[in-house]
């Protein structure tokens, strides 16, 4: 069994939403919940981009009990500084320091040859290294770099004493087939692969953040970053919500002892919901409101015989529950399930009589409530009466 890990990053890539601005109590409070939830890392923040960011993460520091905390830092000795501060306090005190590798960054963004760059990777990680053990060096555009360029800015890191290397699809342009590939390639020409620890970061430019870290996973990654509610940078990041949840469901093929505590998922997807004012999608897996909801007569009628017909996962493992909303697609074995469930003793005979009542009105409103039911078998059973 692979023991998985998880670094959550919703409190600074998931801040790097539009519109998203926690304050430190939010910042502390999704904090607390992470942890309980059994994320190993938290990224609180981004310490030299503010003195807000900075407390933000020395306040989160101070009350996480389990997990490391963590701040970015480019890489400069200025942002290193700050973010080795600001961690100072936490039990597992941890620095994530990036630089971009890719040509068009190097060439159009950083103005840097090759030869300088792995030379300031090599310098600013033993700087970094020389204030805190565990240190984690991210190539930014890691999946837009020359493979082999990017098998020596690793290594170089490596042996600066970076503990932990994360491989970033900056901008989401990776497919599964592409990452698998990169993951294979580092775990060979990487001398000292085994020694560490291996992230995805994958972002979902096109959709494809989630299939990208398992991808990862089956490749020698160890540890999937993401954040809750997949939010982040334009299209977000892995959600890591989803990525838990297809870990519990491919425990055949990951073999990966579980990271995180499920039952506590759809709870902790409904706090990061709140503190961001962004509404989970009722299409979301997992935790969308429809991720367990059957409204056509087949799908119902196979749910109500055995739920397994149409559901990957019991909805409990996540903190969910299931739900049959009655509309114009229902059958009847769901309406009389519903109507036995309320209370009435109705027999498979008699929903002969009520059910072409109920498509009539199913026909004129999107879900039929509790209220209308009653109505309608009020009408049912008088008509009965009437007939007798
Ligand atoms: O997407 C990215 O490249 C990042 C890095 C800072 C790891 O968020
Ligand atoms: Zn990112």
């Amino acid at each position: 069994m692979k023991a998985i890990t998880f670094f959550d990053t919703t409190l600074r890539d998931g801040e790097q939403t539009i519109g998203v601005n926690f304050t430190t109590a939010e910042k502390q409070a999704i904090a607390q919940a992470l942890d309980k939830w059994g994320v190993a890392t938290i990224e609180a923040g981004f310490p030299a981009a503010s003195a807000k960011d900075f407390a933000a993460v020395a306040q989160v520091a101070e009350v996480v009990k389990h997990a490391n905390v963590t701040g970015l830092a480019r890489l400069k000795r200025t942002d290193i500084d700050a973010a080795v501060q600001a961690v100072a306090a936490a039990k597992h005190p941890l620095i994530h320091v990036f630089i971009a590798t890719s040509p068009i960054h190097r060439d159009s963004k950083l103005h840097m040859s090759k030869a300088e760059l792995l030379q300031k990777i090599a310098a600013d990680v033993a700087y970094a290294k020389q204030s805190i053990d565990q240190v984690m060096f991210s190539p930014e555009d890691a999946t837009r770099t020359e493979p082999d360029f990017l098998v020596e800015a690793v290594t170089t890191a490596i042996n600066a004493g970076a503990t932990h290397i994360n491989i970033a699809d900056t901008v989401g342009f990776s497919t599964p087939t592409e990452f698998a590939a990169l993951f294979k390639n580092l775990q060979e020409q990487v001398p000292q692969f085994d020694e560490i620890t291996w992230s995805t970061h994958t972002h979902d430019d096109l959709g494809m953040a989630t299939a990208n870290a398992l991808a990862g996973i089956a490749n020698g990654a160890t540890e999937v970053q993401g954040t809750i509610n997949g939010i982040g940078e334009r299209a977000g990041n892995s959600d890591l919500i989803e990525v838990a949840a297809a870990l519990h469901v491919k425990h055949a093929t990951y073999q990966a002892v579980e990271p995180v505590e499920l039952s506590m998922s759809k709870q902790i997807s409904n706090r990061v919901a709140q503190a961001t004012n962004i509404p989970v999608s009722p299409n979301k897996a997992i935790v969308g409101k429809n991720a367990f909801s059957h409204e056509s007569g087949i799908h119902q009628d196979g749910f109500l015989k055995n739920p397994a017909t149409y559901e990957v996962l019991t909805p409990e493992t996540v903190g969910m529950v299931s739900n049959l909303p009655l509309g114009k697609l229902s059958g009847s074995h769901a309406v009389m399930s519903k109507l036995n469930g309320m209370g009435y003793q109705v027999t498979k005979a008699e929903m002969a009589d009520i059910f072409p009542v109920f498509k009539q009105i199913a026909e004129r409103t999107d879900v039929v409530s509790d209220r209308e039911l009653r109505d309608m078998m009020k009408v049912v059973q008088a008509q009965a009466t009437e007939g007798q």
